[in-house]
C-alpha cells in the first residue's frame, strides 16, 4: 500500500482510536434503534448511548449538569445555533480577525438581516488577541463576544479565560469556539467564564464525523432560540417545540452511530488524561518546528513556542503556490495536508498570507510518530530544495 501520513488531524482527525469504530460498528449492525422515542428495550439503550455522550462531555469540560450540552453535526452547526440563536435586531457583537468562516459568515448574515453591527478586535503577528482590545471593542448594547480558543493557522491558544473575567462584569455573553481546542486542551467552562461553547465531535475528540455540541450555561437558553424545530419524541401534543433541555435544540433523530463514536472517544481521552495527550502533541509540534526552521526557503507563521498554542504548523514555502506545495506533498510522499486561508480570510489578511494564497498548514495527531514526521519534513526539504535549485519559469 502506498505510504499515507496524515496531517490534517485540523481538518478532522484520522484515525480514530480502535474503540470509536467498535461502537459506530456495534451501534449499526445490533442495536439499530432511535433514541428518545421507543419504549423497547433496544431503543432504551439507545437512549443511554446518547446520556453516556452527553455526561461525557459534560465531565471534559466541566459542565456539571449535562442537559446544559446539545448535540449538533457539526462545529459549523453549534456556531450557527449560537450566533443566530442569540442575537436581535440592532444587537452589537465584538469578535476577532482570528475567527473560522464559521463564525464569521453567519454574523455577516446578521448584519444583512437584523442590523447586528460587528466590531473585529485585531491580534499579534503570533494570531493572539488582548483582553484588553476586547474590553476597549464593548460597548452597553453588546450583547455576544464570539472568540476562537485556539487558532487553526497558526496554533495560537487565545486567552480565553482573562477574556471570561473581563465578560463576567458585562451584560454580554461569552461564545467561544473551541473547534480547534476540546480534546487538545484542558477547558473548564465555569473557570474560564464561558456562556457558550462550540466544538465539533470529530475533530480533538476523535469522535466521527457528523458530530458536534453546543454547551449552553444554565439560564442562557431561555435567550437561546432554537433554529431546527421538529419531533424530539416528548410533549408530542403540543404545538411548540418543548423549552426543556436538551429537546429543545435536538429535534430529529440523532446521529447515534457517531453519538456512540463519539461517547467511546471521550472515554479513551479521558482514560489518558488530556494533559498527556497536549504534551505528546507539543512534542511533535517541536519536532515540527525545529525540523522546519532548518530548512531554506521555509519561514514558519505563528507561536515559535510551545507554551500556547496548539499541534497545528503553519509555513510558506518561498516561490511555491502553498496549495501546489501541498499537492507535491501529497504526490511526492504521500503527506496529506491542508493549504490555502483555511476558511480563515481575515486571519490570513492579518498575517500578510492572504497575498500569497495562504499557507501550508500540518495538524498533526494521537496516532502520528516521529517517524511520520521526520518523513514529512525530508519531503518539505527536498520539495524546497528542488525550487531553489530550479526555480519556476
Ligand atoms: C476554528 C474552527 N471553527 C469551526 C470549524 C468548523 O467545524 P466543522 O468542520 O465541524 O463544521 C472549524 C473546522 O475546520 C475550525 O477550524
Amino acid at each position: 500500500m502506498a505510504q499515507r501520513i496524515y496531517l490534517d488531524n485540523a481538518a478532522t482527525s484520522w484515525p480514530k482510536p480502535e474503540l470509536v469504530y467498535d461502537a459506530a460498528d456495534l451501534f449499526l449492525r445490533k442495536l439499530g434503534a432511535a433514541s428518545g422515542r421507543g419504549g423497547y428495550q433496544n431503543a432504551l439503550e439507545a437512549n443511554r448511548i446518547v446520556e453516556r455522550t452527553r455526561r461525557g462531555i459534560a465531565r471534559l469540560i466541566g459542565a456539571g449538569n449535562s442537559n446544559q450540552v446539545a448535540f449538533t453535526c457539526s462545529g459549523t452547526d453549534s456556531l450557527n445555533l449560537a450566533i443566530q440563536g442569540i442575537l436581535r435586531p440592532g444587537d452589537h457583537v465584538v469578535t476577532t480577525h482570528c475567527e473560522h468562516n464559521s463564525v464569521l459568515r453567519p454574523l455577516q448574515a446578521m448584519q444583512e438581516m437584523a442590523r447586528v453591527e460587528i466590531s473585529f478586535v485585531p491580534c499579534d503577528e503570533q494570531g493572539t488577541v488582548s483582553p484588553n482590545a476586547v474590553r476597549e471593542a464593548l460597548r452597553p448594547e453588546t450583547r455576544l463576544v464570539a472568540v476562537i480558543h485556539a487558532s487553526n493557522v497558526t496554533g495560537a491558544l487565545q486567552p480565553v479565560g482573562e477574556i471570561g473575567q473581563i465578560l463576567s462584569k458585562h451584560q454580554a455573553l461569552l461564545l467561544v469556539d473551541a473547534a480547534q481546542s476540546l480534546g487538545h486542551v484542558p477547558i473548564d467552562v465555569h473557570d474560564f467564564e464561558i456562556d457558550l461553547l462550540a466544538a465539533p465531535g470529530h475533530k480533538g475528540l476523535l469522535g466521527p464525523l457528523g458530530t458536534g455540541l453546543l454547551y449552553i450555561r444554565e439560564g442562557v437558553e431561555q435567550h437561546l432560540r432554537p433554529l431546527r424545530l421538529g419531533g424530539t419524541g416528548t410533549q408530542s401534543n403540543e404545538d411548540s417545540q418543548p423549552d426543556t433541555l436538551p429537546e429543545k435544540y435536538e429535534a430529529g433523530n440523532h446521529n447515534l452511530p457517531g453519538l456512540a463514536g463519539l461517547a467511546a472517544a471521550v472515554e479513551w481521552l479521558e482514560a489518558r488524561t488530556i494533559e498527556q495527550i497536549h504534551s505528546r502533541h507539543m512534542q511533535m509540534t517541536e519536532q515540527l518546528i525545529d525540523g522546519l526552521a532548518a530548512i531554506d526557503g521555509i519561514r514558519i507563521v505563528g507561536p515559535r513556542s510551545t507554551a500556547q498554542r496548539t499541534s497545528v504548523v503553519s509555513f510558506a514555502a518561498d516561490g511555491y503556490d502553498p496549495q501546489e506545495f501541498a499537492v507535491c506533498l501529497d504526490v511526492s510522499a504521500g503527506v496529506e495536508c491542508r493549504a490555502g486561508l483555511h476558511c480563515a480570510p481575515r486571519m490570513h489578511a492579518a498575517l500578510g498570507s492572504d497575498r500569497t494564497g495562504g499557507l501550508v498548514r500540518l495538524s498533526p495527531g494521537w496516532s502520528t510518530t516521529d517517524e511520520e514526521i521526520e518523513l514529512a519534513l525530508s519531503a518539505i526539504a527536498t520539495l524546497a530544495e528542488s525550487l531553489i535549485k530550479y526555480p519556476h519559469g
